[in-house]
């Protein structure tokens, strides 16, 4: 399937999108330190990503970390002004909204961060913090607030009593129970989670995760949980996407992902997480990978993934970015898919890993409004 194969949200009939992110583009300029009106180039954070949630969806999206996954979620919620590309929310164009209308819509999506203590007001209460969103979006009008508040902080699992109390007062845990109330408290649609459990102790991560699950089903939220670890997203979303540099790389129900892994890189991110059962870690493969993230100033050409991919073929993967497709094999489903040249080989196990050579991926910094034998030499 290619990109202009799939439905444009005008023909979504059943009405079921909630998301609908169509080549999106988030390139930040590098600017000279001498002259700030020079362009060196650009970080392509984001470099093309179609991306679907449905209603009522948890799609989790992983990635090593500076693969773009907190600039996609930024740009969805257009926090980020995006360079290309469209971002329909519940069939709205929200390029084309600016000032109150804007606003209108942001109450729909909300965020959770990774890091609860940085993201809340320490000079305000739960109380204060709560009640600001909700004043914000005339939510408190004709409403009993404190009563709402009560409700909020019992869905998350916190007493009455912690109204009163300031951000630092609370565990990692709590405060991002406290977060999570907070983007509650104007009833949204959507919910962002960038890395909701990253900065919490193992122990209570799961709970947190629960939390997410269970307020779902009561408050009929679709998520996009973002993290850098399979097994965060593994039990909570429906559907998972894998990034790398920029790109979408593979895209499956959470079971399919998980039960084959397709692209070579997802295969290497999952061989990484531990298997419980012994027998089961002494028999898969283990993929490592080498060498670093390349820069996302000067992403590798053709498949991105080429310099660190133990498969890859001296024809097109250096020169051809593959698209995500979906593979007409048995056993492998039409919403599984894949951005590899060479996905039905590997997977037939035609084609088997070799050694990879570590490849300097320096960015080169250009110029863009100089001539050629002008360029400074590369640096960052
Ligand atoms: N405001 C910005 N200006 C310039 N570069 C940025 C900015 N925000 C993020 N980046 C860069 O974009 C890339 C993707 O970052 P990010 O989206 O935070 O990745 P992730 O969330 O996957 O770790 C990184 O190289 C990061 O340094
Ligand atoms: S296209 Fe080539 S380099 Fe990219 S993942 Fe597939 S085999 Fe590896
Ligand atoms: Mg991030």
């Amino acid at each position: 399937m290619t990109d202009s194969d799939l439905t444009p949200h005008s023909e979504d009939e059943d009405g079921d999108l909630l998301v609908d992110v169509r080549g999106l583009m988030v390139h930040f300029p590098i600017k000279s330190g001498l002259l700030f009106d020079r362009t060196l180039g650009f970080v392509y954070a984001v470099d093309g990503v179609d991306l679907q949630i449905k209603k009522g969806e948890t799609y989790g999206l992983v990635g090593e970390s500076g693969c773009g996954k907190s600039t996609l979620g930024r740009a969805l919620l257009q926090l980020e002004e995006p360079t290309a590309g469209e971002v329909y929310f519940d069939g709205i164009d929200l390029a084309g909204l600016e000032g109150e209308g804007l606003r209108r819509q942001r109450r729909h999506m909300q965020m959770i961060f990774q890091d609860p203590l940085g993201s809340l007001d320490p000079r305000q209460t739960v109380e204060q913090l709560l009640l600001e969103g909700m004043r914000a979006h005339g939510l408190t009008k004709g409403r009993d607030a404190r009563g709402r508040l009560i409700e909020l902080l019992a869905a998350v699992g916190l007493p009455a009593h912690a109204m009163s109390k300031y951000p630092h007062e609370f565990s990692g845990g709590q405060r991002q129970r406290v977060g999570i109330a907070r983007a509650l408290s104007v009833d949204p649609q959507l919910i962002v989670a960038d890395e909701p459990v990253s900065a919490l102790d193992v122990s209570v991560q799961a709970q947190v995760i629960n939390l997410l699950e269970d307020l779902q089903d009561e408050f009929d939220l679709t998520f996009l949980v973002i993290a850098h670890d399979l097994a965060v997203v593994r039990h909570i979303s429906d559907r998972v996407g894998v990034m790398y540099l920029g790109g979408l790389v593979e895209e499956a129900d959470a079971h399919d992902l998980y039960a084959a892994p397709l692209h070579p890189y997802t295969r290497a991110l999952m061989s990484a997480v531990p298997v419980p059962d012994p027998q089961v870690e002494d028999e898969r493969d283990q993929i490592l990978l080498v060498g670093d993230l390349p820069s996302p100033a000067n992403p590798p050409a053709g498949c991105r993934f080429h310099t660190r991919c133990p498969w890859k073929q001296e024809t097109k993967c250096e020169e051809e970015r593959p698209e995500l497709r979906t593979l007409e094999v048995d056993g492998i489903p039409e919403t599984h898919r894949v951005a590899c040249h060479w996905a039905e080989q590997i997977l037939s196990g035609d084609l088997q890993p070799h050694e990879v050579e570590v490849e300097n991926t320096e960015p080169v910094l250009v110029d863009l409004d100089l001539p050629e034998e002008q360029q400074p030499s590369p640096r960052l």
